[in-house]
């Protein structure tokens, strides 16, 4: 039987929401404040659920500690104190935290292959947040 571990991170970092392919008026309309020309900040949320097989020997789904150098390698280090607009993911896509939440997805989709990564859960604030799983 299959078992899960999720585990939650906290980055701050500041965005500004602005599509290239949309005109100044329209990206005001579509964002409102989240358009304003000096960006915001948020302190996000980000859980990572990930699942396999309970390791006979350990007990575990998951070594922990690899996990935790894995996000702070792949992720914490990339956007904790950062500027998103600046992330080269981020180039070509509005970094929404829909778009945040893919990117982590995508940058911790292999990174421990004792395990499959299942869920990542975005937070913005207190009462949004975003779900990125392999359910599709
Ligand atoms: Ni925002």
């Amino acid at each position: 039987m299959k078992a899960y571990f999720g585990r939650r991170y906290t980055i701050s970092a500041s965005h500004r929401l602005n599509a290239d392919t949309l005109s100044v008026e329209e990206n005001r309309a579509v964002y409102g404040k989240c358009n304003n020309a000096h960006g915001h900040g948020h302190n996000y949320v980000i859980e990572v659920l990930v699942g396999g097989e309970v390791n006979a020997a350990t007990g575990m789904v998951v070594d922990l500690v690899a996990l935790d150098r894995a996000v702070g390698e792949r992720i914490l280090d990339r956007f904790d104190h950062a500027n998103l607009n600046l992330d080269p993911l981020f180039r070509d896509r509005v970094p929404t935290t829909e778009n945040l939440c893919k990117a982590v997805f995508d940058l911790l989709r292999n990174a421990l292959p004792e395990v499959e990564l299942e869920h990542v859960r975005v937070e913005e604030t207190e009462n949004n947040f975003f779900e990125c799983s392999t359910r599709g």
